[in-house]
């Protein structure tokens, strides 16, 4: 089984980026966390960052027809990104959304997410440990190949 794990805008600064809202952990220690868990799981997970909206769009196009899952914490393009909504929507794979932090309990514009609705389910608040639920819950979905 294969799972894509897409990390958004600014998630390359996380352990200098506002440590106290996102924690202290490099994007490097959280992807190795989530690669011990999905070596125990038997999954294969292909990790990818960036900055820009069409460069995430272009991973998904071409990583997805060959995975199962997607886990994404799409950063601020949570609350504005429709061409990431649509892809995501277009590619018909099982989604998951990753917040490091609680977005319910921060500012306003935050509380929407324009993937939540082609997602199917949403982890918020639970720092690094989200993504290790997510791709939990994804080893764990029924008709998975084995
Ligand atoms: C975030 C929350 C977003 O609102 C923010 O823009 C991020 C990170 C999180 O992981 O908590 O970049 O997705």
């Amino acid at each position: 089984m294969r799972i894509l794990v897409v990390h958004g805008p600014n998630l390359n600064l996380l352990g200098q980026r506002e440590p106290g809202i996102y924690g202290t952990k490099t994007l490097g220690e959280i992807n190795a966390q989530i690669e011990r868990r999905a070596a125990e799981l038997g999954v294969t997970v292909v990790a990818f960052q960036s900055n820009s909206e069409g460069d995430i769009i272009d991973f998904l196009q071409a990583q997805a027809p060959q995975a199962e899952g997607i886990v994404i914490n799409p950063g601020a393009l949570t609350h504005y990104g429709l061409s990431l909504r649509d892809a995501i929507a277009s590619l018909a794979k099982p989604t998951i959304e990753v917040h490091l932090s609680n977005i319910y309990a921060r500012e306003d514009w935050r509380r929407n997410s324009v993937i939540s609705p082609v997602a199917l389910g949403q982890i918020s608040g639970l720092g690094g440990r989200g993504y290790i639920a997510a791709l939990e819950a994804l080893a764990a979905l029924p008709g998975k190949p084995e």
